[in-house]
């Protein structure tokens, strides 16, 4: 199950990924907002971030105008890596080296052609479960 969320500045963004989970058959979970209309992205991001954390959904995707805000809102939960990313090179390294567990986007920065391609990216990369990695990792709980 991935969770998803957005404020206003993602919207329009967050409709068309949720149509793109749908085709490519993958299960989700709307977490609002559900109107264009003006609202507080930090409301979204919580939730999101703490259904991921809790292991209520595997992985997330946070959209506002800049993936700025949303993401920094997800990655104050324990136990969440939350990664803005503008292009598939950084959506793959953070899958490969961080083992992220959000894809923050920035619905006025990316196309949603791009954007498709970056949540695909993000949702079909592994971790490496490399040794070094796991370190890198388990050092930033400490
Ligand atoms: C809303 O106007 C905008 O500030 C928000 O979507 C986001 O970009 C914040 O980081």
């Amino acid at each position: 199950m991935i969770a998803i969320g957005s404020d206003h500045g993602g919207f329009q963004l967050k409709q068309a990924i949720m149509a793109h989970l749908k085709e490519r058959g993958l299960s989700y979970k709307d977490f609002g907002t559900y109107t264009p209309d003006s609202c507080d992205y930090p409301v979204y991001g919580k939730a999101v971030a703490k259904a991921v954390a809790a292991g209520e959904c595997e992985r997330g995707i946070l959209i506002c105008g800049t993936g700025i805000g949303i993401s920094i809102t997800a990655n104050k939960v324990p136990g969440i890596r939350a990664a803005l990313c503008t292009d598939c090179f950084t959506a793959e390294a953070t899958r490969l080296h961080n083992d992220a567990n959000i894809l923050a986007l920035g619905g006025r920065v990316v196309g949603e052609g791009l954007a498709l391609k970056i949540v695909d990216t993000f949702l079909d990369t592994p971790f490496s479960n490399d040794e070094r990695h796991i370190r890198r990792i388990s050092m930033m709980e400490d």
